[in-house]
């Protein structure tokens, strides 16, 4: 009898030890190698320096934005502890942006470690969504990264809540927008606009001055509140336990000095913002009038970035200004200006790193005529143009379109060929022949109406569909 039950007792204790190794192994972190893809390197997987796990490590390139980019899977959302192991034989330290999802959450800096030999980690806490996450380390100096060997990735926390404020980590950011003024976040170019889930039965947003701002709750089709200052309540008497609110503004242009800041959301007493997901792709469109909307009521998005973007599933940005050209020639030359933070800017160079495209549609050749860009100047703007949206992100893939108003048609195809030829195989050209019928599908022979729009977006949207 006592035999049998002590026998029991072994057997209860084993399951229990089994268990409890179970629960161990469920709660260690996941690593991710750098060499593994999806995990991506700017540079090359090398395995001469001895103590790295795995295959080999990430050798980036020595240059501001050569990334090592890790996607990992988060059971839950909350707080994750990442540890990164890095040597750097140098005795500089590397610094580097985080960039999470597309958006930069904080920085790290590499010190050195004595040798190339020698690796070690560095701990950093942030926020994940549930399920797929991209994290992307982007060098902000020449030296690039260390060497990368692996991320160790965990939910260490729950999800936290944000108070609405505009730099709320909960809040995502799309398009470029200036943050140096803690209260009001600037929207530099067409187009952009920003996304939250928060609970609480009603949603407001602080604005400065006189704006014309669009706002869509719970994916519902979007409304305008126009000539609205101060605190503006959006909705009320909302149930349920959370929701989601996009908010973006008319652009500043021409005649229309509206002022294009968020100052942030105005939640119930008690509610709080909750963590919302990006998507995986993001579009980022570069043109004139046509790619902003103008001169259409509702401006940018029922215009054809927004609209064949949405239709992928991908974030949008309209990095484009009525009037604009590629060539800077009396003009607005886009082949200079889309490297600014905003349309105003002049000598504020927009930091890339704080997001990335996965795909960049060019729309410029339509106002070059006006200010006699000659073709020759025009194919060599192109071609610059084109390996500097390279060079600001390194892994998208390009489209040039050809105008609809068939100008320069030669040049730009010609330009794609030249970068192809140089060696850059993801620069498209997008034959849009037969596309616009002016007649038809334009208010004034050049500016596509909403249904025009609409027709172009479902041309479009197939194409780029094949590459992200
Ligand atoms: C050396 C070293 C590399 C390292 C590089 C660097 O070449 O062998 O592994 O990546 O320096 O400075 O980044
Ligand atoms: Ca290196």
């Amino acid at each position: 009898m006592r035999l049998k039950s002590s026998l029991i007792a072994c057997t209860l204790l084993a399951t229990a030890v089994m268990v409890l190794e179970g629960n161990a192994a469920v709660a260690a972190p996941t690593r991710y190698e750098a060499e593994v893809a999806p995990a991506t390197c700017t540079g090359t997987i090398d395995s001469n320096h001895t103590g790295y796990s795995g295959t080999g490590f990430c050798n980036g390139d020595n240059a501001v934005g050569a990334a090592a980019q890790f996607t990992v899977n988060a059971p839950a959302a909350g707080t994750a502890t990442l540890g990164i192991r890095f040597a750097n034989g140098t005795t500089t330290a590397r610094p580097a942006d985080v960039v999470v999802n597309g958006s930069r959450v904080t920085g790290v800096s590499f010190e050195g470690t004595g040798a190339w030999t020698t690796w070690v980690t560095a701990t950093l806490t942030l926020s994940v969504n549930s399920g797929s996450n991209t994290v992307r380390l982007s060098p902000t100096t020449a030296g690039g990264l260390p060497n990368t060997d692996y991320l160790d990735f965990e939910v260490t926390g729950d999800p936290v809540g944000g108070n609405g404020r505009p730099n709320d980590p909960n809040i995502q950011y799309y398009g470029r927008w200036k943050t140096s003024d803690p209260a009001y976040y600037a929207m530099g170019w067409a187009g952009g606009y920003l996304e939250a889930r928060f609970t609480g039965s009603s949603i407001g947003v602080r604005q400065r001055n006189t704006i014309d701002l669009y706002y869509s709750i719970d994916q519902a089709p979007i409304q305008w509140r126009r000539n609205v200052s101060g605190n503006i309540t959006l909705a009320s008497g909302l149930t349920g336990s959370s929701h989601t609110i996009r908010i973006g503004y008319r652009e500043r242009a021409g005649s229309y000095t509206g002022d294009p800041v968020f100052g942030g959301l105005i939640l119930a007493n008690g509610a709080q913002t909750t963590s919302i997901g990006r998507p995986t792709s993001l579009v980022e469109f570069i043109g004139d009038s046509i790619t902003v909307g103008q001169p259409n009521a509702n401006r940018p998005f029922t215009a054809y970035p927004w609209l064949a973007a949405e239709a992928l599933g991908a974030a949008h940005t309209q990095v484009a200004q009525g009037g604009a050209c590629l060539v800077s020639r009396d003009c607005y030359g886009m082949m200079d200006w889309f490297r600014r933070s905003s349309n105003s800017a002049t000598y504020d160079d927009w930091n890339f790193s704080t997001y990335q495209a996965t795909a960049v549609v060019i729309n410029l050749g339509t106002n070059d005529v006006g200010h006699g860009v000659s073709t020759t100047q025009f194919q060599q703007g192109y071609i610059t143009m084109l390996a500097r949206v390279r060079q600001a992100y390194p892994n998208a893939e390009i489209f040039a379109m050809g105008v609809f108003r068939n100008r320069y048609v030669t040049e730009t195809r010609n330009a794609v060929a030249a970068r192809n030829a140089a060696g850059d195989t993801r620069v498209h050209f997008v034959d849009t022949a037969g596309w616009v019928n002016p007649a038809t599908d334009t208010s004034d022979n050049v500016h596509p109406t909403d249904a025009g729009h609409a027709k172009i977006a479902q041309r479009l949207r197939p194409i780029l569909d094949q590459y992200i």
